[in-house]
Protein backbone atom coordinates (compact mmCIF):
# COMPACT_ATOMS: atom_id res chain seq x y z
CA UNK A 1 0.00 0.00 0.00
CA UNK A 2 1.34 3.71 -0.12
CA UNK A 3 0.47 5.15 3.11
CA UNK A 4 -2.25 6.63 5.31
CA UNK A 5 -4.75 4.30 7.50
CA UNK A 6 -3.50 4.57 11.02
CA UNK A 7 -5.98 2.41 12.45
CA UNK A 8 -5.01 -0.73 9.97
CA UNK A 9 -2.75 -3.59 11.48
CA UNK A 10 0.60 -2.78 10.59
CA UNK A 11 0.39 -5.99 8.65
CA UNK A 12 -1.66 -4.12 6.30
CA UNK A 13 -0.31 -0.75 6.69
CA UNK A 14 3.36 -1.74 6.18
CA UNK A 15 2.43 -4.86 3.37
CA UNK A 16 4.80 -4.72 0.09
CA UNK A 17 2.25 -5.95 -1.43
CA UNK A 18 0.20 -3.87 -4.02
CA UNK A 19 -3.54 -3.76 -2.86
CA UNK A 20 -5.91 -3.60 -5.85
CA UNK A 21 -9.92 -3.42 -4.72
CA UNK A 22 -11.92 -4.79 -7.44
CA UNK A 23 -15.80 -4.09 -7.46
CA UNK A 24 -18.81 -3.39 -9.75
CA UNK A 25 -20.90 -0.47 -8.62
CA UNK A 26 -24.31 0.85 -9.37
CA UNK A 27 -24.54 4.67 -9.84
CA UNK A 28 -26.42 4.35 -6.59
CA UNK A 29 -23.47 2.99 -4.77
CA UNK A 30 -25.28 -0.38 -4.74
CA UNK A 31 -22.78 -3.37 -5.18
CA UNK A 32 -25.73 -6.57 -4.01
CA UNK A 33 -28.56 -7.90 -3.26
CA UNK A 34 -29.63 -10.73 -1.14
CA UNK A 35 -26.15 -12.42 -1.50
CA UNK A 36 -25.63 -11.95 -5.03
CA UNK A 37 -24.81 -9.17 -8.00
CA UNK A 38 -27.73 -7.56 -8.73
CA UNK A 39 -27.07 -7.83 -12.36
CA UNK A 40 -25.31 -10.36 -14.75
CA UNK A 41 -23.23 -8.65 -17.07
CA UNK A 42 -21.22 -11.40 -19.04
CA UNK A 43 -18.26 -9.10 -20.15
CA UNK A 44 -17.97 -8.02 -16.29
CA UNK A 45 -17.32 -11.46 -15.09
CA UNK A 46 -14.57 -12.07 -17.91
CA UNK A 47 -13.53 -8.80 -16.70
CA UNK A 48 -12.49 -9.94 -13.29
CA UNK A 49 -11.39 -13.48 -14.26
CA UNK A 50 -8.93 -11.87 -16.57
CA UNK A 51 -7.42 -8.79 -14.09
CA UNK A 52 -7.91 -11.13 -10.68
CA UNK A 53 -6.31 -14.79 -12.82
CA UNK A 54 -3.11 -16.00 -10.80
CA UNK A 55 -3.40 -13.59 -8.15
CA UNK A 56 -4.29 -13.93 -4.33
CA UNK A 57 -7.69 -12.15 -4.00
CA UNK A 58 -9.53 -11.42 -1.03
CA UNK A 59 -13.13 -11.70 0.18
CA UNK A 60 -15.74 -11.60 2.92
CA UNK A 61 -17.01 -15.27 3.87
CA UNK A 62 -21.23 -13.63 2.61
CA UNK A 63 -19.35 -12.91 -0.93
CA UNK A 64 -17.17 -16.54 -0.98
CA UNK A 65 -20.45 -18.60 -0.30
CA UNK A 66 -21.93 -16.45 -3.53
CA UNK A 67 -19.02 -17.57 -5.11
CA UNK A 68 -19.85 -21.11 -4.40
CA UNK A 69 -23.47 -20.85 -4.83
CA UNK A 70 -22.97 -18.98 -8.25
CA UNK A 71 -20.27 -21.24 -10.15
CA UNK A 72 -19.87 -24.28 -7.50
CA UNK A 73 -16.26 -23.92 -6.63
CA UNK A 74 -14.19 -21.46 -5.21
CA UNK A 75 -12.11 -19.07 -8.07
CA UNK A 76 -10.13 -21.58 -10.38
CA UNK A 77 -6.40 -20.55 -10.94
CA UNK A 78 -6.71 -18.29 -7.70
CA UNK A 79 -5.67 -18.24 -4.33
CA UNK A 80 -8.94 -17.59 -2.36
CA UNK A 81 -8.65 -16.02 0.99
CA UNK A 82 -11.48 -15.48 2.97
CA UNK A 83 -12.29 -13.61 5.98
CA UNK A 84 -14.36 -15.67 8.36
CA UNK A 85 -14.88 -15.96 12.22
CA UNK A 86 -16.00 -19.43 11.02
CA UNK A 87 -13.78 -22.69 11.44
CA UNK A 88 -14.93 -23.56 7.31
CA UNK A 89 -13.62 -26.41 5.78
CA UNK A 90 -12.02 -25.06 2.87
CA UNK A 91 -10.68 -26.96 -0.51
CA UNK A 92 -6.31 -26.55 -1.33
CA UNK A 93 -6.86 -22.88 -3.54
CA UNK A 94 -8.62 -21.32 -0.42
CA UNK A 95 -6.87 -19.98 2.61
CA UNK A 96 -9.23 -18.76 5.95
CA UNK A 97 -8.12 -15.76 7.96
CA UNK A 98 -9.67 -14.63 10.69
CA UNK A 99 -8.50 -10.82 10.42
CA UNK A 100 -7.25 -8.12 8.42
CA UNK A 101 -3.64 -9.00 9.12
CA UNK A 102 -3.81 -12.75 8.63
CA UNK A 103 -5.40 -12.33 5.70
CA UNK A 104 -2.65 -9.90 4.33
CA UNK A 105 0.36 -12.59 5.45
CA UNK A 106 -2.05 -15.07 3.61
CA UNK A 107 -1.85 -13.15 0.55
CA UNK A 108 1.78 -12.49 0.50
CA UNK A 109 2.67 -16.20 1.55
CA UNK A 110 0.50 -17.45 -1.37
CA UNK A 111 1.88 -14.29 -4.42
CA UNK A 112 5.15 -15.91 -3.12
CA UNK A 113 4.44 -19.76 -3.28
CA UNK A 114 1.79 -20.03 -5.89
CA UNK A 115 1.87 -16.86 -7.94
CA UNK A 116 5.41 -16.72 -9.03
CA UNK A 117 5.83 -14.06 -6.66
CA UNK A 118 3.50 -11.14 -8.03
CA UNK A 119 3.23 -8.14 -5.65
CA UNK A 120 -0.24 -7.78 -6.09
CA UNK A 121 -3.33 -8.73 -4.18
CA UNK A 122 -7.17 -8.34 -5.06
CA UNK A 123 -9.36 -7.29 -2.57
CA UNK A 124 -12.88 -8.23 -4.20
CA UNK A 125 -15.49 -7.19 -1.32
CA UNK A 126 -18.24 -7.36 -0.08
CA UNK A 127 -19.01 -3.92 2.07
CA UNK A 128 -17.38 -5.35 4.88
CA UNK A 129 -14.24 -5.67 3.84
CA UNK A 130 -14.42 -2.96 1.19
CA UNK A 131 -14.59 -0.68 4.15
CA UNK A 132 -11.73 -2.53 6.11
CA UNK A 133 -9.45 -2.12 3.45
CA UNK A 134 -10.13 0.94 1.96
CA UNK A 135 -7.33 3.09 3.82
CA UNK A 136 -5.23 0.65 2.51
CA UNK A 137 -5.85 0.26 -1.06
CA UNK A 138 -3.88 1.34 -3.65
CA UNK A 139 -5.84 0.73 -6.86
CA UNK A 140 -9.92 0.98 -7.73
CA UNK A 141 -10.40 -1.37 -10.68
CA UNK A 142 -14.16 -0.52 -10.61
CA UNK A 143 -17.29 -1.56 -13.39
CA UNK A 144 -19.24 1.39 -13.30
CA UNK A 145 -22.86 0.54 -14.06
CA UNK A 146 -25.20 2.59 -15.60
CA UNK A 147 -28.02 1.78 -13.62
CA UNK A 148 -29.88 2.48 -10.34
CA UNK A 149 -31.06 -0.97 -8.57
CA UNK A 150 -32.43 -2.43 -5.93
CA UNK A 151 -29.75 -3.37 -3.29
CA UNK A 152 -29.14 -4.29 0.31
CA UNK A 153 -24.89 -3.48 0.58
CA UNK A 154 -23.55 -0.74 -0.97
CA UNK A 155 -19.42 0.64 -1.58
CA UNK A 156 -18.83 2.53 0.98
CA UNK A 157 -18.33 6.44 0.65
CA UNK A 158 -15.04 7.57 -0.77
CA UNK A 159 -13.02 11.07 -0.62
CA UNK A 160 -13.50 11.23 -4.70
CA UNK A 161 -10.36 13.82 -4.05
CA UNK A 162 -8.35 10.91 -3.42
CA UNK A 163 -8.38 9.11 -6.50
CA UNK A 164 -7.27 10.18 -9.74
CA UNK A 165 -8.79 8.34 -12.80
CA UNK A 166 -6.14 7.02 -14.42
CA UNK A 167 -7.86 4.01 -17.34
CA UNK A 168 -11.21 4.39 -18.73
CA UNK A 169 -13.14 2.15 -21.28
CA UNK A 170 -16.74 3.01 -22.42
CA UNK A 171 -18.80 -0.28 -22.94
CA UNK A 172 -22.87 -0.32 -23.27
CA UNK A 173 -24.51 0.08 -19.70
CA UNK A 174 -21.38 0.05 -18.03
CA UNK A 175 -17.81 1.41 -18.05
CA UNK A 176 -14.58 -0.42 -16.84
CA UNK A 177 -12.49 2.37 -14.84
CA UNK A 178 -9.05 2.18 -12.89
CA UNK A 179 -8.48 5.13 -10.15
CA UNK A 180 -4.92 5.11 -8.73
CA UNK A 181 -4.61 6.78 -5.02
CA UNK A 182 -3.22 10.25 -5.58
CA UNK A 183 0.28 10.13 -3.64
N1 LIG B 1 -20.60 -5.83 -7.06
C1 LIG B 1 -19.44 -6.37 -6.64
O1 LIG B 1 -18.38 -6.17 -7.23
C2 LIG B 1 -19.45 -7.24 -5.43
C3 LIG B 1 -18.25 -7.79 -4.95
C4 LIG B 1 -18.30 -8.59 -3.82
C5 LIG B 1 -19.51 -8.83 -3.18
N2 LIG B 1 -20.63 -8.28 -3.67
C6 LIG B 1 -21.91 -8.48 -3.01
O2 LIG B 1 -21.82 -8.02 -1.67
C7 LIG B 1 -22.67 -8.81 -0.84
C8 LIG B 1 -21.85 -9.40 0.29
O3 LIG B 1 -21.22 -8.36 1.02
P1 LIG B 1 -21.33 -8.25 2.62
O4 LIG B 1 -20.72 -6.96 3.00
O5 LIG B 1 -22.73 -8.56 3.01
O6 LIG B 1 -20.49 -9.51 3.13
P2 LIG B 1 -18.92 -9.88 2.96
O7 LIG B 1 -18.10 -8.68 3.20
O8 LIG B 1 -18.72 -10.64 1.69
O9 LIG B 1 -18.77 -10.94 4.14
C9 LIG B 1 -18.99 -10.55 5.47
C10 LIG B 1 -18.39 -11.62 6.37
O10 LIG B 1 -16.97 -11.64 6.22
C11 LIG B 1 -16.37 -11.99 7.45
N3 LIG B 1 -15.48 -10.90 7.88
C12 LIG B 1 -15.44 -9.62 7.43
N4 LIG B 1 -14.46 -8.93 8.04
C13 LIG B 1 -13.85 -9.80 8.88
C14 LIG B 1 -12.75 -9.68 9.78
N5 LIG B 1 -12.06 -8.55 9.92
N6 LIG B 1 -12.39 -10.77 10.49
C15 LIG B 1 -13.07 -11.96 10.35
N7 LIG B 1 -14.11 -12.11 9.50
C16 LIG B 1 -14.50 -11.05 8.78
C17 LIG B 1 -17.50 -12.26 8.44
O11 LIG B 1 -17.77 -13.63 8.25
P3 LIG B 1 -18.36 -14.62 9.39
O12 LIG B 1 -19.77 -14.18 9.58
O13 LIG B 1 -18.23 -15.97 8.78
O14 LIG B 1 -17.49 -14.42 10.60
C18 LIG B 1 -18.61 -11.40 7.86
O15 LIG B 1 -19.90 -11.85 8.25
C19 LIG B 1 -23.29 -9.87 -1.74
O16 LIG B 1 -24.54 -9.42 -2.20
C20 LIG B 1 -22.31 -9.93 -2.89
O17 LIG B 1 -22.90 -10.40 -4.10
C21 LIG B 1 -20.64 -7.49 -4.78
Amino acid sequence: MTGGGDDLPAAVRDTDLELVAIVAVAENGVIGKDGEMPWHIPEDLRHFKETTMDHPVVMGRVTYDGILEAIGEPLPGRTTIVLTSRDLETPENVIVADGLDAAIEAAKTAAAERHGGTDRAFVAGGATVYEQFLPAIDRLVVTEVHDDPDGDTRFPERDRDAWREVDRDNRDGFAFVTYDRRK
